[in-house]
């Protein structure tokens, strides 16, 4: 795992789009996107370079980590929704192309079934964008999921949903539950970055970073990942024990070797 400390956010979202970009440049790219304010510095950044400097989306595939159940993709905070807003409608993707799982499906066993058979179908996720939640989850794996668990409904901590009730008009309005792509469906993605701002994030990412592996820190699958790269600003880096070291690295980090 490598760990960047940038000086600010706009420092993250470039090294972001840079992972990205290298992606999108080879023939048959798969994207994995993620929703929250984290990667939205990153998505401008992709979005400038598709307006100016004319980086195609055309022949890239996207899996979203998670969707409410119960939203329909027309609802606003909808996690459908919200990557069109924030992302998909901004640069040439094929919307078809564009995948989350139906958190209005009749079935919802099937339709995580199905949503993690579609991403085994195109050969897995290239580069998965991941945020962490101030209780250390990623995509919506609470504490103590199962570290091996593929996309499946969950019930979000009362912490996630008075975190996200921003989002809607009362916590009362966010869904209970959610279905997510599992801790392994994220950890077969072929490279895994994760972002994180401010002093709020500073105890999960410690804990993710440098904390034991453990269902209890599900972001500490990074881990266990050959190919994870965690972005993240000083107020966040704040409670890492290492931070010198990975400053020192980067300070260090030899012209060939990218992230
Ligand atoms: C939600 C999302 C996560 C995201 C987290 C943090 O719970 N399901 O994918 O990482 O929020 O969001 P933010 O980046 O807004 O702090």
């Amino acid at each position: 795992m490598e760990v960047v400390i940038c000086p600010s956010a706009e420092d993250i979202g470039r090294h972001v789009a840079d992972v990205y970009e290298a992606v999108l440049r080879t023939e048959a790219p798969v994207i994995g996107l993620a929703t929250g304010s984290s990667p939205l510095v990153a998505y401008a950044e992709l979005i400038r370079r598709h307006r100016e400097e004319g980086l195609s989306f055309a022949h890239a595939s996207a899996f979203l980590l998670d969707e409410y159940v119960g939203l329909p993709a027309t609802h606003p905070e909808s996690y459908a929704a919200v990557i069109r807003r924030e992302l998909t409608d901004h640069v040439d993707i094929d919307p078809a192309r564009v995948h989350s799982p139906d958190g209005t499906a009749d079935d919802l066993a099937a339709e995580c079934a199905r949503y993690d058979a579609a991403i085994d179908a195109v050969g897995g996720v290239h580069v998965q964008l991941l945020g962490i939640g101030t209780d250390g989850h990623v995509g919506f794996n609470e504490p103590m999921s199962s570290l091996s668990s593929r996309t499946r409904p969950k019930t979000l901590t009362q912490q996630t949903r008075k975190d996200n009730a921003r989002f809607f008009d009362s916590v009362d309005e966010v869904p209970t539950h959610v279905l997510t792509q599992g801790l392994g469906t994220i950890r077969s993605a072929h490279h895994l970055v994760l972002v994180a701002t401010g002093e709020a994030k500073a105890e999960a990412v410690a804990a993710a970073v440098e904390g034991p592996l453990s269902a209890r820190c599900p972001a500490s699958i990074l881990q266990w990942h050959p190919h994870a790269t965690v972005f993240v600003d000083d107020a966040a880096a704040s409670r890492l024990d290492y931070a010198d070291y990975y400053r020192y690295t980067l300070a260090n980090k030899p012209d060939w070797q990218g992230f």
